[in-house]
Formats: C-alpha cells, sequence, structure tokens
C-alpha cells in the first residue's frame, strides 16, 4: 500500500468510469485508491465525475467529486477546503486537468492561445498555490504537474499547447526549487501518444492514427494505466529524493 493514509486531489478526474475508455486522471483515481489513499476527484464534467465517483465508493474506495474549474482561483479555494473538511489535509495535488488544439501558429486565435494558456499554465500555478500552504503543514507533499512530450519538442501544430506545455514543465522547476527545503516535491511527467476521451476520436481517423504510429518507437500507443504508474511512483514516497524532474512516458517517441 504505497499510498497508505495519504490525501490526493486529482484535477480532470472524471474519466474514471470503468467499462469506459479514461483519461489519466480517472486511471490515477483507481491506482492510488487501491494503494491505499483518500480521493478528491475534480472536473469541469460533474455528469461522468459522479459517476466515476460513485463506482470508486462501491468498490468501498473514499473519494468525493466536487467540480472544480482550474482556471477559476474561488473554485480551488473552494476544492481545497472541502478536501480539508472532508480529510483534514492534503498530502498529493495532480494538476492533470487539459484540453487539446491541434493548429498551426498563424491559425491560432487569440482565444484559443489565451484558453490553453489557461488550462495547463494558469491551472497548474493555481493548483500550487493552494495546495503549498496545506502542504507545509504536514511537512511535506508530492504535486505532478502534467505536461506532455509537446512540453519538450515542437510539431507541426498545436502551437498554443506547446507554449502552454512548456510553461507547466518550467513552472515545475521552480516550484521544486522553491519548496524542496520544506520536503514538498514537485516534478512534471510528460506522456507520449495515449488513447483517453481526449485523443480517442482523432485515433479512429487511419490517416491520423496510422502516420502516428509510425512515430512510435515501441509501435503502439499508451494506455492510461501506464501513465498512470508514473504518477503513483511521483505520488509515492517510492521518489521520496525525486523533486524537480522530468518523468517522460512515450515509448520512445522522443529518444529519436
Ligand atoms: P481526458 O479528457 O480524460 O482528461 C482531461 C480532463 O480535463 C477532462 O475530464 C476534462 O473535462 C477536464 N478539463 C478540461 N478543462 C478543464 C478545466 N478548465 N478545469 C477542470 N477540468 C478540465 O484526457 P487525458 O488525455 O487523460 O488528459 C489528461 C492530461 O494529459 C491533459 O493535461 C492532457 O493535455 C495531457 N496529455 C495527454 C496526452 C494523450 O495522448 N492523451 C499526451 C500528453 C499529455
Amino acid at each position: 500500500m504505497l499510498l497508505e493514509g495519504k490525501i490526493a486531489l486529482i484535477t480532470g478526474a472524471a474519466a474514471g468510469v470503468q467499462g469506459e475508455i479514461m483519461g489519466f486522471g480517472g486511471a490515477a483515481a483507481w491506482l492510488f485508491a487501491g494503494e491505499g489513499a483518500k480521493l478528491v476527484l475534480t472536473d469541469i464534467n460533474e455528469e461522468q465525475g459522479r459517476r466515476t465517483e460513485a463506482q470508486l465508493r462501491e468498490h468501498g474506495h473514499d473519494a468525493v467529486f466536487t467540480r472544480l474549474d482550474v482556471t477559476s482561483e474561488a473554485d480551488w479555494e473552494a476544492a481545497i477546503k472541502l478536501t480539508l473538511d472532508t480529510y483534514g489535509k492534503l498530502d498529493i495535488l495532480v494538476n492533470n486537468a487539459g484540453t487539446g488544439g491541434r493548429m498551426r501558429l498563424e491559425d491560432t486565435s487569440e482565444e484559443l492561445w489565451d484558453g490553453q494558456m489557461n488550462v495547463h499554465a494558469k491551472g497548474a500555478f493555481l493548483g500550487m498555490k493552494y495546495a503549498v500552504p496545506e502542504m507545509r503543514k504536514v511537512g511535506g507533499g508530492s504535486i505532478i504537474n502534467v505536461s506532455s512530450i509537446y512540453g519538450l519538442v515542437g510539431s507541426q501544430t498545436s502551437t498554443a499547447y506547446h507554449a502552454a506545455k512548456g510553461a507547466v514543465r518550467l513552472i515545475s522547476k521552480s516550484a521544486a526549487i522553491q519548496y524542496a527545503g520544506e520536503n514538498i516535491r514537485v516534478n512534471s511527467i510528460h506522456p507520449g501518444f495515449c488513447r483517453t476521451p481526449m485523443t480517442n476520436a482523432s485515433y479512429q481517423d487511419p490517416a491520423h492514427y496510422e502516420p502516428l504510429l509510425l512515430r512510435i518507437p515501441m509501435g503502439r500507443v499508451g494506455q492510461p494505466q501506464e501513465l498512470a504508474q508514473g504518477m503513483l511512483y511521483l505520488a509515492s514516497d517510492e521518489s521520496s529524493y525525486v523533486t524537480g524532474s522530468e518523468l517522460v512516458i512515450d515509448g520512445g517517441v522522443t529518444a529519436q
């Protein structure tokens, strides 16, 4: 039980219904719960989030769902308050919420740019801003910020997504240095191409999917559970000396 007694808040965790395609947040919820963590699941998708919460509870896990738009400071304050009211503390934060936006630079509207920067960069910033004081009270914690391989390298599209995920990578290092002395660890995780609700529709199109597979040395896309294992490592005390690092889980894409 790697997370026995730990309280974890996960953003973008609605897609965790067994029998449906899970997202990273939903897969992490099941893995963390199985390792003894108590969960605060958050998302803007309330309907799916409530179904995930209900299934976890049916399986005997401690989980509460609350609506949290990661771009809203007021929502963060309320979600942290709910965490403390429910479980009394916070040990683990997974900043996972996000959306895609596959636009080339000249086609990127100001609105798309702001939306990408808000959900990824501002979302991670606000989450850390409100989690750190609570982690300090319990003598430490672990923050996992979900970036992407697109926060490490460029591509033909997704201009604003690249910028936002690059910001997530470096705000993680900045926070890691600021709070290392207080035993609050901050790491970024960099998934490659994985089948989740965010990508599944585009993977149905062979014109998109087949060239994509050719870019992956392992010859297949990743599963959300394979990402969740990396999150578990960073969340648990197994990674007690790991901070400011980048965990790449991409089947070899960025090794090329
Ligand atoms: P997903 O669609 O299951 O997860 C994203 C969740 O974020 C959704 O449930 C959505 O409702 C929620 N969300 C969107 N905007 C929000 C907001 N403003 N506030 C709160 N929640 C919001 O998809 P997936 O793929 O699991 O995505 C999780 C993270 O992984 C994202 O940050 C994504 O950018 C990142 N990622 C995904 C990759 C992939 O291949 N699937 C590759 C690299 C990174």
